[in-house]
């Protein structure tokens, strides 16, 4: 066997279930990986659902337990990260806000230092991206974002997968990929993807609502090795023009509930209706992280046409995640 051919066959490996070169790694921001960590975590991905499909066992966190800690409500990211869990042959704990009340009855790190002693990961949905940071810098284990107000990075592999479903495998660099909405945590994690991935990635939101400086240049100064290209402007109309994905988001995020009025008075122009993807290519995909709040950011028409793919990013959820759980927990 060459070099060559055994870095190509630990590669192989990896992808099918075979030890992990990520394991104890956190997933805060997509931005902690390189391009070809990114592309394992995408092939097991896509690995992990044919297993499922073909209802071909994966047990690889046998005995594992993964924390789960949600400060903000969810539907998709419990379902999916407890399911995942059991299908990897492990076992899920909501830890229940209201009973830990972490940083109330008692502090963050110390709450890392308890659960570093008894389970093998930590999933947790934050306010504030810091309190990941400092759950990472006390516990040694895995910390994964499972969303905070800086990123979303597990909701964007699976968008990853779900758009990889539709457009091919690997072929995300020839994409025009737009994003029309609000500049927030699940654009801030697309960008991240952007520059790291290469892709061409354009974002309309009104002004005032656009993402965050630190991420777009951080994501165009990596972009420069991989030949990204990240556009940010106003106009809807010049982002959905000739697009091969529209995706979209609430335009009141989680805990912005006191700005709702005053966010409904600017993004109408922002829906992602019928006339703004008739500006697309015929083939566009239409995704949307869910939950939607149809007739804001997102017609029925749209969300319940032919070319939407929200459910199959819904579902990939659950792929997306056994394949970020294996590799970064580890068999
Ligand atoms: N998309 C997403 O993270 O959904 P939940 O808020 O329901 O977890
Ligand atoms: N931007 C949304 C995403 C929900 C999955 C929020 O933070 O509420």
């Amino acid at each position: 066997m060459t070099a060559a051919s055994g870095v190509l066959d630990a590669a192989a490996s990896a992808v099918s279930g075979g030890p992990s070169p990520l394991v104890g790694r956190d997933l805060l921001n997509l931005t902690d990986f390189t391009s070809d960590e990114l592309r394992l975590i995408l092939d097991r991905a896509h690995y992990v659902k044919e297993l499922q499909k073909r209802r071909e066992p994966h047990r690889w966190l046998e005995g594992r337990t993964l924390a789960m800690v949600f400060e903000k409500p969810s539907l998709r990211t419990r379902c999916t990260f407890e399911a995942g869990m059991t299908q990897l042959g492990g076992h899920a704990i909501d830890l229940l806000s209201e009973h830990m009340q972490m940083g109330v009855r008692e502090t963050v790190p110390d709450v890392a230092r308890n659960l570093d002693r008894w389970v093998d990961a930590i999933m947790a949905r934050v306010f504030l991206h810091s309190t990941l940071e400092t759950l990472a810098e006390y516990a040694s284990i895995p910390v994964i974002n499972g969303l905070s107000d800086l990123s979303h990075p597990c909701q964007i592999l699976a968008d990853l997968q779900t758009m990889e479903e539709h457009k091919g495998r690997g072929q995300l660099g020839g994409l025009k990929i737009s994003y029309v909405g609000d500049g927030f945590n699940v654009t801030h994690s697309l960008i991240d993807a952007a520059g790291t991935l290469g892709l061409e990635l354009h974002v309309a939101t009104p002004r005032g609502y656009e993402p965050s400086d630190h991420v777009v240049s951080a994501a165009r100064e990596r972009g420069k090795q991989t030949d990204a290209a990240i556009h940010v402007y106003n106009d809807p109309r010049e982002a959905a023009a000739d697009a091969d994905v529209i995706y979209t988001d609430s335009w009141t995020s989680m805990g912005q509930e006191s700005e709702r009025a005053a966010r409904l008075a600017v993004f109408p122009p922002y829906q992602v209706n019928a006339a703004l993807t008739g500006l697309a290519r015929k083939d566009v995909i239409i995704m949307h992280c869910l939950p939607a709040h149809r007739g804001e950011e997102i017609t029925d028409e749209v969300m319940d046409g032919a070319r939407s793919v929200v459910f199959d990013q819904a579902e990939n959820r659950l792929h997306a995640q056994k394949a970020i759980l294996s590799l970064l927990v580890g068999s």
